[in-house]
């Protein structure tokens, strides 16, 4: 291994103008690890003429990001352009086929196409690297797949979107509304101009789906991921949680349970006592519980130039020691197909918040609805009371079956003494 590991970078962006920045500022250190130069051989990016605030002079520029995968003096290809089809795909493809080692941070290439690019990757006897596609700067996957495997891993979740635990946070500590704290995030750079793909939680559940993977030994299911944002969440709801003794996060959870993997990002209430409630702003944190190991929590930033070059090196430092793991923990010869859990059987507990008429007889209205469903409560809050305006009933319920729940609130939505759309925000007991 005295040769030095000639790498070629596609994309020059955030990551990848960190990731030049780290290899070039650490030279020596990363010559010490791994016993020879980490040596940038070629780069492309789209326009050769932006300045991107490194030198990049001394490496060849191929217009075409393809070229890297046929470059004959690249031995790794860093795919930093993201998007899960189009380019990144095709010279993810490409350059595996080629044989040569990959090392990426496109959780979305991975969520949609993760399988059938390990199994790419695993016949040609080559490394697919992605510590920075999940949670930037920390090191989950390869915790999952080497520190704790030899775990049966029963349970993973975490916060793996730092935009939303921006806003979320922001929106407790303020009292002020989501779509204010949003474009308070955009101006300072800690949400997208186009937001959708964090807010909705689409950019989580591309983690997660790879982080069930890497926990159950099963191919990347991002289908069967179930999906809500953060839209929704009120500063009134953000209160109450508050007063009940919880905080509100936007939480990915993929668990076994009776059914199958269940694999859900939502908005959860979690009791304020957990240390995932006290992950704060653009923070990132993964909980994974193993059968031996019990309950093991990784914190740390998820995003941004220095966390993700962070991550992206240290694959490429196990490459250049001939380090390789499948990239999935397990061949991909050897997955599991458990059956995915409907999230129609989901069980737990749940927070209710439905405005009303105040007048007699309307909480006997919405017992009797919730009873019909067999749902029972465990505590009410209606504080206030006004003769005009609609007041809040705010309920939290014992464990129940998703599908009842939501007949239930579906009915309840319905009844002339409730105004506008029911809240229901599902309980973590952690
Ligand atoms: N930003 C983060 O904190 C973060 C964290 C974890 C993972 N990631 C992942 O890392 C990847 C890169 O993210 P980023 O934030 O660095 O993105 P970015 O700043 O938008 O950079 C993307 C780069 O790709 C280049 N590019 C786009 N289309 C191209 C094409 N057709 N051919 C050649 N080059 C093309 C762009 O070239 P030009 O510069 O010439 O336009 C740009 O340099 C994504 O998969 C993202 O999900 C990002």
């Amino acid at each position: 291994l005295s040769d030095s590991l000639n790498i070629g970078i596609a994309g020059l962006g955030t990551v990848g103008v960190g990731v030049v920045k780290l290899l070039t500022e650490q030279q020596a250190l990363l010559r010490d690890k791994c016993g020879r130069p980490l040596n940038i051989a070629a780069v492309s990016a789209r326009s050769r003429n932006k300045d991107r605030g490194v030198d990049l002079g001394a490496y060849r520029w191929h217009d075409d990001p393809l070229a890297l995968a046929d470059d004959p003096g690249v031995d790794l290809v860093v795919e930093l352009i993201g998007g899960e089809d189009g380019v990144a795909k095709a010279l993810v493809e490409r350059a595996l086929a080629a044989g040569k080692d990959v090392v990426t941070a496109n959780k979305a290439l991975l969520a949609h196409h993760g399988t059938a690019l390990a199994e790419i990757a695993e016949g040609n006897d080559v490394s697919l690297n992605y510590e920075a596609a999940v949670a930037g700067g920390i090191p989950i996957v390869k915790a999952l797949r080497e520190g704790l495997a030899g775990n049966p891993i029963s349970r993973v979740y975490g916060i793996l979107n730092g935009t939303c635990n921006y806003i979320l946070t922001t929106m407790r500590e303020t009292g002020r509304d989501f779509g204010d704290v949003l474009a308070e995030a955009q101006r300072l750079g800690y949400a997208e101009a186009d937001p959708a793909f964090d807010i909705d939680g689409v950019d989580a559940a591309h983690k997660l789906a790879i982080l069930t993977s890497l926990a159950f030994g099963c191919p990347v299911d991002f289908g069967h991921v179930h999906v809500e944002g953060v839209r929704d969440v009120s500063a009134l709801d953000i209160e109450y949680a508050e007063e009940l003794g919880y905080r509100i996060k936007l939480l990915a959870m993929a668990s076994h349970t009776e059914h199958g993997i269940e694999q859900r990002v939502h908005p959860c209430m979690v009791d304020a006592d957990t240390p995932i409630a006290h992950v704060d702003g653009v923070f990132n944190a993964v909980v994974a519980e193993g059968a031996y190991v019990g309950q093991t929590v990784f914190e740390g930033q998820g995003a941004g130039a220095g966390p993700t070059a962070s991550a992206v090196v240290a694959d490429l430092i196990d490459v250049a020691c001939g380090r390789r793991a499948a990239p999935f923990g397990v061949s991909v010869t050897r997955f599991k197909r458990p059956d995915p859990a409907a999230m129609a059987a989901h069980q737990g507990a749940y927070y209710l918040r439905f405005m009303v008429q105040d007048r007699p007889g309307v909480l006997a209205e919405l017992a009797g609805v919730l009873r019909d469903e067999e749902v029972s409560i465990e505590s009410l809050l209606q504080r206030s009371r006004s003769a005009d305006d609609p007041v809040p009933v705010v309920m939290i319920t014992h464990e129940t079956r998703e599908d009842c729940m939501i007949r239930a609130v579906r009915a309840i939505g319905g009844l002339d003494a409730v105004l506008g759309q029911p809240t229901l925000i599902r309980i973590e007991h952690l």
